[in-house]
């Protein structure tokens, strides 16, 4: 079964959406935060991916199988490099989290998430006045479907990512689930982790991680 890459659009959004709540079906954090059953929760991926669309410096790609009936297996949503003066992309307001899901959950862990962001991403020293970020590819999100695992998808919507870094020579920045950390730490794909932390009194462990740029030389 082969898989190619393209862009996403509007019309992909139910689909991606289907691979995201499969994808992440036994993530304990995602699990309480977006309750698969609730209208809300699908609603808010909705929101939230076609907003993804809409922003010029988003690069959105799925993997989709070469065969007919063609299904997108997974799909990744990168952030290219931004000015250094623009705000690093916030996460939503409290408000617009699934209230029949666990809010306090996700104030604690996706706004952990954006503070982290800012720590590792954000000016380096000496940065011009009013700088909020430095240059760096950022994976916002990133889901294979579960029948589609295994099989190259994550790794090569990675690389799209990865390859335009190196050509630019900017770093990499993302935050890693369990299922996520040996695929990003794997010798291919070579981020190093720059913290640990725990969230739920200690339960679950969520992972930060850079990439530095390669060189072809
Ligand atoms: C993490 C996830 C995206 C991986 O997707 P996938 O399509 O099954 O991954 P792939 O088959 O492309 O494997 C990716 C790479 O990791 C490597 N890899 C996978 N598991 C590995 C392991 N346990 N140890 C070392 N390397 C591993 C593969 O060999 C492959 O390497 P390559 O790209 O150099 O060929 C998928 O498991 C998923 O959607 N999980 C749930 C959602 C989630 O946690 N997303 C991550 C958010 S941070």
């Amino acid at each position: 079964m082969s898989l190619i890459m393209r862009p996403a659009t509007e019309a992909d959004i139910d689909r991606l959406v289907d691979v995201y709540f499969s994808a992440f079906k036994e993530n304990p954090i995602n699990i309480r935060v977006f309750p698969e059953s609730s209208p809300q929760s699908r609603a808010f991926w909705k929101k939230n991916l076609e907003g993804d669309l809409k922003e010029d410096y988003v690069r959105f790609q799925v993997m989709e199988t070469v065969d007919e009936p063609k299904t997108i297996a997974a799909f990744a949503v990168w952030n290219a490099p931004q000015k250094a003066t623009n705000p690093m992309p916030p996460m939503p307001p409290l408000s617009a989290w699934p209230s029949d899901g666990e809010v306090d959950v996700a104030a604690e862990f996706f706004y952990d998430i954006e503070r982290q962001h800012k720590r590792f991403m954000g000016p380096l020293e000496g940065a011009p006045e009013g700088s909020q970020q430095r240059p760096h590819w950022y994976l916002e999100l990133i889901a294979t479907h579960r029948d589609f695992q295994g099989r190259g998808a994550a790794g090569a919507l990675l690389r799209y990512g990865e390859q335009q870094a190196d050509a630019a020579g900017v770093p990499c920045y993302l935050d890693a689930t369990p299922d996520g950390r040996p695929v990003y730490t794997s010798k291919g794909h070579g981020f190093r982790e720059v913290e640990s932390r725990l969230y739920q009194g200690g339960a679950y462990e969520h992972v930060f991680m850079i990439r530095d740029p390669r060189t072809s030389a």
